[in-house]
């Protein structure tokens, strides 16, 4: 069973491999010495016969030679497949997810269907009805830098979102060591690149809605906010996230504001990350002198985090950037397979 050490080789099936995702998680599996990709799935919306995963993603051409055929859990049985990652629209996950689960596989959910423990509080943040209680409960949150034990343990694991690993990643260790005044409040102002959206177009993610601008969306009701406040055992009326859209492709940058409920200097800051992140191969903690920035983690599966601080006013800033394919998705996936199957964390990553 999974976080044994393990010298086997995983089959893990990938649903959604024609989207951002998708993609990234197939690169990433392409140089896992010991992963091998089973299955490849799309919708099938389109109604094509199974094609060359290239066709999709050209930057995959002769990376696989398994075809990419329409969603069809026949093969996807213990047999065949150890792993099923899901990259797939929410609502498809969650009716995927139970049933692939008692079949005997082990899941990595990269959708939100399985991220809230209340499973009440879907309808409001997702718009759906939350019907899949018994996995719902036994899903572990996939944050390997604060959940990795009971990761290499669970059946199924809700990678984190995007936004919210850049968030999460720079409140924990500042929360847990209870230096924040939180009654005076937290904002979190993030900017995305465009491929955080998916693939699929939309009239908001147009060319020219998106190049040469920037601009503010979801105010209050972003949807990565109940699982920001879950991981952080934070309440809605402490905590305040606003996400723009960047004219770039790909990278989140998150600035951070919190007021510190003592005086502290910048290097006991920069040295309570650095001991709580000893550990986290894919986390890089800035001094002095140098804040994260979105071309030092695009393509990359890190997630870099910076401080300025006014040490009168005990005002904190933290800067926390990360690729949202990359930390913020496929490459935390891919970190959390590893430790399900007992590789070192960062194989396939660095
Ligand atoms: N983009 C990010 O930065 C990011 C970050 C973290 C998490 N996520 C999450 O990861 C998941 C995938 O995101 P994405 O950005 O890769 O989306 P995407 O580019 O829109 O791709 C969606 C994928 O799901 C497939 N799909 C759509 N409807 C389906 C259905 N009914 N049954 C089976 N497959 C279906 C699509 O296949 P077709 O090509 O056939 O339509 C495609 O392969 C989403 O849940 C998203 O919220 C995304």
């Amino acid at each position: 069973m999974g976080g044994a050490k393990s010298s086997r080789t995983v089959r893990a099936a990938v649903l959604g491999a024609t989207g951002y995702v998708g993609r990234e998680l197939l690169a990433l599996l392409a140089r896992h010495p010991s992963a091998r990709v089973t299955h490849l799935m799309s919708s099938g919306r389109d109604g094509k016969p199974p094609f060359p995963i290239e066709q999709a993603h050209p930057s995959l051409r002769g990376r696989f030679s398994a075809l990419c055929g329409p969603l069809d859990l026949e093969g996807l049985v213990p047999s065949e497949v150890d792993l099923a990652f899901l990259a797939t629209p929410h609502e498809t996950a969650h009716d995927l997810g139970p049933v692939l689960l008692d079949r005997g596989l082990r899941v990595v959910d990269l959708s939100a269907a399985f991220r809230l423990r209340d499973g009440g509080a879907y309808p409001r943040w997702y718009g759906f009805e939350h019907r899949a209680a018994a996995a719902l409960a036994e899903a572990v949150y996939g944050l390997p830098e604060l959940y990795a034990d009971a990761i290499r343990k669970a059946r199924l694991v809700a990678n984190p979102g995007c936004y919210a690993t850049s968030i999460i990643l720079a409140l924990a260790p500042l929360l847990g060591a209870g230096w924040v005044n939180v009654r005076a409040g937290i904002v979190a102002d993030s900017k995305s690149g465009a491929s955080g959206a998916g693939r699929a177009p939309s009239d908001n993610l147009h060319f020219s809605e998106v190049n040469e601008n920037l601009r503010a969306y979801a105010l209050f009701n972003h949807r990565h906010v109940p699982e920001m406040l879950q991981a952080l055992g934070l309440e809605e009326d402490s905590f305040t996230f606003t996400p723009h859209l960047l004219p770039i492709t790909r990278g989140i940058l998150s600035t951070i504001y919190v007021q510190l409920s003592e005086a502290r200097t910048l290097d006991q800051v920069v040295a309570l990350f650095r001991d709580f992140y000893a550990f986290a191969p894919l986390v890089r903690v800035y001094g002095a002198g140098s804040l994260p920035e979105i071309q030092a983690v695009a393509q990359t599966p890190y997630a870099d985090l910076g401080f300025g601080l006014d040490q009168t006013r005990r005002r904190l800033i933290l800067v926390s950037a990360l690729d949202n394919l990359g930390k913020g998705a496929a490459a935390q996936a891919v970190q959390n397979m590893n430790l399900m199957f007992g590789f070192p964390q960062e194989t396939a990553l660095l």
